[in-house]
C-alpha cells in the first residue's frame, strides 16, 4: 500500500460497535467516514474523533436503500479520494416471532441487516475495483447467524445470510485482491440489547460469555481493526468470532 492514509467507511457509526470502531480506526491514523441515518449520533462520533486529533466526516445513509449506499461510496471518494475499508455494520434487532408475525418488522430487518450488507459489498467492491484498490470489506454477522433463539427468526436469517454472502463474495473478489470477512460478535453491551436488559435477561446472557461479563463494543471494534490490517491477508471468506466464547 502507498503511504497515503487509509480511508474507512463505517456504517452504524453513530452508536455501539460502529462508534467504537470509528474511534479506533481514527486513533490508528485512518480517515473515517462515519455513516448512519442517525445524524446527531454520527456527528457526535465525528466530534469525539476530532477531539482526539483524528480525521473524520459524517455522511448520512440509509443502508436499506441501494442508491443511498452508492451515494455514500461516491461521496467518500469525492471527499477523501479513495476507499480502503468498508465496514457494513448498521443493523437492527426487531423481534419477529413466527406465531405473531408483523410483516413490516420482518421486511425491515431483512432490508437493513441483509440487503444493507449486500448493497455495501456491491457498491464498495465496484469502487475499489474501479480505483484498483486492494481493499477489505468487513460485515457484522453474529453468533446468531448459526445459533438459534426463539422469537427473532428473521434476525437469524439475516445474520446467516451475512455469513454466506461474505464467503461467496470473498471467493469472487479474491482475483481483484479485495478481501471479504464476517465478524461475529456474541452479546455486546450496546443499545440494541436494551430490550433484553429491560426484561432482566442480560445477566443470564452474560453467563455464557467467558469471564461472565457482556462483551464491550470496544473489544469487537479492536477485532474489526485487526481484520482490516494487511497482516491479516490470510483471513478471507472467514467468520472471525468476537464473542468471548459465547458460541463455544
Ligand atoms: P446499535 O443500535 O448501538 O447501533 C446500530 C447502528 O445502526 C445505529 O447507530 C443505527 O442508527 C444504525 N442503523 C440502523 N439502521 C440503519 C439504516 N437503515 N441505515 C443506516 N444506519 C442504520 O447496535 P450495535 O450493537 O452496535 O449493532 C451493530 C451491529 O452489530 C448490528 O449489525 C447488530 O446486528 C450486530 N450485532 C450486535 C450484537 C449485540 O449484542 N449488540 C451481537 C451481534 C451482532
Amino acid at each position: 500500500m502507498s503511504n497515503e492514509k487509509r480511508v474507512a467507511v463505517i456504517t452504524g457509526g453513530a452508536s455501539g460497535i460502529g462508534r467504537e470502531t470509528s474511534l479506533i480506526f481514527a486513533k490508528k491514523g485512518d480517515r473515517v467516514i462515519v455513516a448512519d441515518y442517525n445524524e446527531a449520533g454520527g456527528k457526535e462520533t465525528v466530534a469525539l474523533i476530532e477531539k482526539n486529533g483524528g480525521e473524520a466526516a459524517f455522511i448520512q445513509v440509509d443502508v436499506s436503500n441501494y442508491e443511498s449506499v452508492e451515494a455514500l461510496v461516491e461521496q467518500t471518494v469525492l471527499q477523501y479520494g479513495r476507499i480502503d475499508v468498508m465496514f457494513n455494520n448498521a443493523g437492527i434487532g426487531l423481534p419477529t416471532p413466527v406465531a405473531a408475525l408483523d410483516w413490516d418488522a420482518y421486511h425491515r430487518v431483512i432490508d437493513v441487516n441483509q440487503h444493507g450488507v449486500a448493497y455495501g459489498i456491491i457498491a464498495a467492491s465496484k469502487k475499489m475495483r474501479e480505483l484498483g484498490i486492494k481493499g477489505v470489506i468487513i460485515n457484522t454477522a453474529s453468533v446468531f447467524g448459526f445459533l438459534a433463539s426463539a422469537g427473532s427468526f428473521a434476525y437469524h436469517a439475516t445474520k446467516g445470510a451475512v455469513i454466506m454472502m461474505s464467503k461467496s463474495a470473498a471467493l469472487e473478489l479474491a482475483q481483484y485482491d479485495i478481501r471479504v470477512v464476517a465478524v461475529a460478535p456474541g452479546v455486546v453491551d450496546t443499545p440494541i440489547i436494551q430490550g433484553y436488559k429491560d426484561l432482566g435477561m442480560a445477566d443470564e446472557m452474560a453467563h455464557k460469555v467467558m469471564g461472565g461479563k457482556l462483551t464491550q463494543p470496544e473489544a469487537v471494534a479492536k477485532t474489526v481493526y485487526l481484520v482490516s490490517l494487511e497482516e491479516a491477508e490470510a483471513i478471507n471468506g472467514s467468520v472471525v468470532m468476537a464473542d468471548q466464547g459465547y458460541a463455544s
